[in-house]
């Protein structure tokens, strides 16, 4: 049985009263709150067990290089990889995609090649492949979405054809909160023989994540949305594809024998791990994972999916709301939206005069949420911590915001 009201006691920031009303947390999506055994860990790491992995040959380093390799173990698991050595640590999931297009794409893609990617796509699934693309010059292809939000899978059918190499898709957009079929999408690029990237960023935080079963080669997901910290994020690469990559960068750590004219490098993960890595948030890393597996995905899963159908359809009420990805299928908590009349930022605004936390602007995706008809939108994100109570409120202040235009 989910206990939210037991969950919300986890995390210490719903105790802060926001200009003394009740924390109304509605901006996970950018980055999720912090449950008290995260932040506990963190500090007793850095209070009693702190010192530099892989490097020292005492106590201290030893045990924390146990913790760190212990914690890519935890992130092995909640996404059911096969071996630990397929979890790269990287800096967020940002730099995991960025990682993946140069190292991938330096090696294996021409410029007699197509990459797809989709209208729906965060800038940091978007940007790195334009760059490389004009280093490269193979073809990029922006596959369509619906003007509900959902993937045209006809348009996806039509682009994908033998010169296609790679595919990296989101599993669920950040703007419009809708989940793509991804399972289908890989299969379907497995079959003309073209390799597929995930930016699980946000669908890790909601959903059931297990790259064998959906046998994607890559998936990129960041710390700090899965209620970890900031500073960590995690590439998931099949071993032979990450075996076969060049490194990202260059440095101590990842070597394997230097001379003044030359180097050679450590085998995955390694490899990709050049310089001290971020230890702490790591470790911070791994105990948010353990805690969201304790509770269940699926049952997060569950939960979410009915305080976001009980959103999806208050927000609906409100008169002159405008929804971006106006489905009701495979939607996730997400909610992107215009009040007509108000202007976004007036709106955000007026929401934190109520204690309610939004992000507005073009949320790192600013060609979709133009090809959806606007240039700034609202949006509130939920996590596993928000409740009906929290959607009563937001609605509430958004019928009193029309009142003052
Ligand atoms: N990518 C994060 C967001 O969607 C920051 O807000």
């Amino acid at each position: 049985m989910y206990n939210v009201a037991e969950i919300r006691k986890d995390f210490p920031i719903f105790e802060v009263k926001i200009n003394g009303k009740d924390n109304t947390f509605l901006d996970s999506g950018a980055s999720a709150q912090k449950p008290k055994r995260v932040i506990d860990k963190m500090m007793q790491v850095y209070k009693s067990e702190y010192a530099n992995v892989h490097r020292g040959s005492y106590y201290l380093s030893e045990e924390i290089t146990g913790a760190y390799e212990n914690a890519r173990a935890i992130a092995q698991k909640f996404v059911n990889a096969k071996r630990a050595d397929e979890i790269v640590f990287t800096r967020n999931a940002t730099e995991a995609i960025n990682l993946t297009a140069f190292c991938f794409g330096r090696k294996f893609l021409t410029k007699m090649d197509e990459v797809i990617i989709s209208q729906a796509e965060h800038h940091a699934n978007l940007v790195p492949w334009q760059v490389l693309r004009d280093e490269i010059g193979f073809e990029l292809k922006i596959c369509k979405i619906k003007d509900d939000g959902s993937f045209d899978w006809d348009d996806f059918c039509a682009k994908l054809n033998g010169k296609t190499k790679l595919v990296a898709i989101t599993g669920m957009s950040n703007v419009l909160g809708v989940m793509f079929p991804i399972k289908e999408i890989i299969t379907a690029a497995h079959q003309i023989g073209a390799k597929v990237l995930i930016d699980a960023c946000q669908y890790a935080v909601h959903q059931k994540v297990d790259v064998q079963a959906l046998d994607c080669d890559f998936l990129a997901f960041s710390g700090h949305k899965t209620y970890g910290p900031t500073g960590i994020g995690v590439l998931y690469g099949k071993y032979d594809l990450l075996a076969a990559m060049p490194p990202y960068q260059y440095g101590g750590d990842m070597v394997d024998v230097v001379t003044y004219t030359n180097a050679t490098f450590d085998v995955p993960p390694a490899r990709f791990e050049a310089g001290t890595p971020a230890i702490v948030q790591a470790i911070g890393l791994g105990e948010a994972l353990e805690y969201m597996m304790h509770i269940g995905m699926n049952n997060i899963a569950a939960y979410e999916e009915e305080v976001s159908r009980y959103a999806y359809d208050e927000l609906r009420k409100v008169d002159g709301l405008r929804l971006l990805g106006d489905t009701d299928k495979c939607r996730g908590g997400i909610f992107s939206f215009v009040l007509d009349g108000v202007h976004p930022q007036d709106l955000a605004f007026i929401l934190d005069k109520e204690g309610i936390a939004v992000r507005v602007g073009h949320h790192c995706a600013a060609p979709l949420v133009r090809r959806m008809g606007f240039e700034s939108v609202v949006r509130a994100s939920l996590g596993m911590y928000n409740t009906t109570r929290d959607v009563d409120i937001l609605c509430a202040a958004l019928n009193k915001a029309k009142t003052f235009f």
